[in-house]
């Protein structure tokens, strides 16, 4: 993708018109001729789990076998539309072999190898989901209940429920303690749950861009707002404030460079471990609010966040609330991409404020959005 700074201002719609149409018809094009090509891979009709196929000695055993197509005991089941199940992975996984034959590669019925570092990477580069693997995953050798609730919450739990391979720092501690050192990358204060995570999102600020969980929750009807998603959410501080509103939220987290998902579920709260890029495994119109905060921004490319943006539509009920929290972006990529995009989907804006980014300096540029906006009770358009 091109960077949208290269386009000149005052043709904003048709440059948004055509990078959409224009990334589409890539994606359609790459996607037909990689599924022509990818047939290759294709199992014998009816396999049973220990088949090879013979044309396929590029992949790992452990991959054909989960991922060959498998005969339903019982024949064609009318709900399938087929008697064939085809346990799914991510398309892209086959593109780099040499990872996913060391992911698949393994002891069946035994340990897996302590590989969290490779299946993320391989992941976040698209092969999501994984494969499926017959082994146990590394634990801890020691492990200790979980603190009970509502303790857990905003305690730091035991350093046995994690196994730090993966990690810089081989401790809760020094996870803590991270923001005084260098060579750390995002969320550096996170796992201080005795700093910045508990005064997040408790009251408005005048800078405008924090909004507080009560102020938004008061935009609707009490207890309305019951169940949602927190897009990137970092510890999950945002779902443990629902959780104290009795409001039930999932949150979406990697585990960079930190045991990030561990911890979450630590906390007594629930870690879903997707990445940006897979669709939101929720049905059409079933969440009453989705928040995002920092993740959402101009890292991701911008197709890429026009069909995340609709994900988002999608599963929020109508009358649902996307608080989309420090979207963060230059001035005139939010001109010229973002603010259209953003727009574009179809929401009712609530709140919208837009701010500027600092902490980098000024002559950088960088803006800050944070806006509620809420899928209408009645649809614009239509059925
Ligand atoms: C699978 O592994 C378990 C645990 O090590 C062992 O008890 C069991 O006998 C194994 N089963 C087979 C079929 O090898
Ligand atoms: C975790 O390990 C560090 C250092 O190894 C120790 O100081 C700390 O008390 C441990 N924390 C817990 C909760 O066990
Ligand atoms: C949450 O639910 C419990 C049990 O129903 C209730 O006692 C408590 O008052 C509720 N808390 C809030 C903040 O609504």
């Amino acid at each position: 993708m091109d960077s949208p700074l290269r386009r000149k201002p005052g043709t904003t719609n048709l440059f948004f018109l055509v990078l959409l149409l224009s990334t589409n018809l890539l994606t359609l094009f790459l996607s037909s001729t990689f599924y022509s090509t990818s047939c290759s891979f294709s199992p014998p009709k009816a396999p049973t789990t220990t088949t090879v196929s013979a044309t396929s000695d590029n992949l790992p055993p452990e991959f054909l076998a989960f991922t060959s197509g498998q005969l339903l005991p019982f024949g064609v089941n009318r709900n399938f539309d087929s008697d064939t199940l085809y346990p799914p992975v991510g398309r892209s996984c086959t593109l780099f072999p040499d990872e996913l034959r060391r992911f698949m590669s393994y002891k069946v019925n035994g340990s897996c190898p302590d590989d969290e570092l490779l299946a993320q990477k391989l992941l976040l580069k698209g092969c999501e989901p994984l494969p499926r693997r017959r082994c146990r995953p590394s634990a801890s050798p020691i492990s200790v209940e979980p603190t009970p609730l509502p303790t857990s919450l905003w305690t730091t739990p035991s350093n046995s429920s994690v196994v730090w391979t993966a990690y810089t720092c081989k401790d809760y501690e020094c996870l803590i303690n991270r923001r005084n050192q260098k060579g750390f990358d995002d969320c550096k204060d996170c796992f201080d749950l005795q700093g910045r995570e508990k005064n997040r999102w408790m009251s408005t600020k005048s800078n405008g861009i924090d909004f507080s969980i009560d102020d938004v929750l008061a935009t609707k009807p009490p207890g309305t707002i019951r169940i949602g998603l927190d897009i990137g959410g970092g510890v999950a501080t945002f779902a443990v404030r629902m959780r104290e509103r009795n409001i039930t939220i999932v949150t979406t987290s990697m585990n960079l460079n930190g045991p990030f998902n561990n911890f979450i579920a630590a906390r007594g709260v629930v870690p879903l471990y997707i990445s940006i890029s897979q669709r939101l495994p929720f049905f059409d119109n079933t969440l009453d609010i989705v928040h995002s905060m920092h993740v959402l921004s101009n890292w991701i490319p911008t197709t890429l966040l026009h069909f995340l943006l609709f994900d988002i539509y999608r599963v929020l009920r109508p009358g649902g609330l996307f608080w989309l929290d420090h979207f963060f972006c230059l001035g005139d990529e939010f001109k010229q991409v973002y603010g259209p995009l953003i727009e574009s989907v179809g929401f009712k804006k609530v709140k919208w404020v837009e701010g500027k980014k600092l902490d980098r300096g000024p002559q950088r540029k960088e803006m800050y959005l944070s806006a509620l906006l809420e899928k209408p009770l009645k649809n614009s358009w239509g059925l």
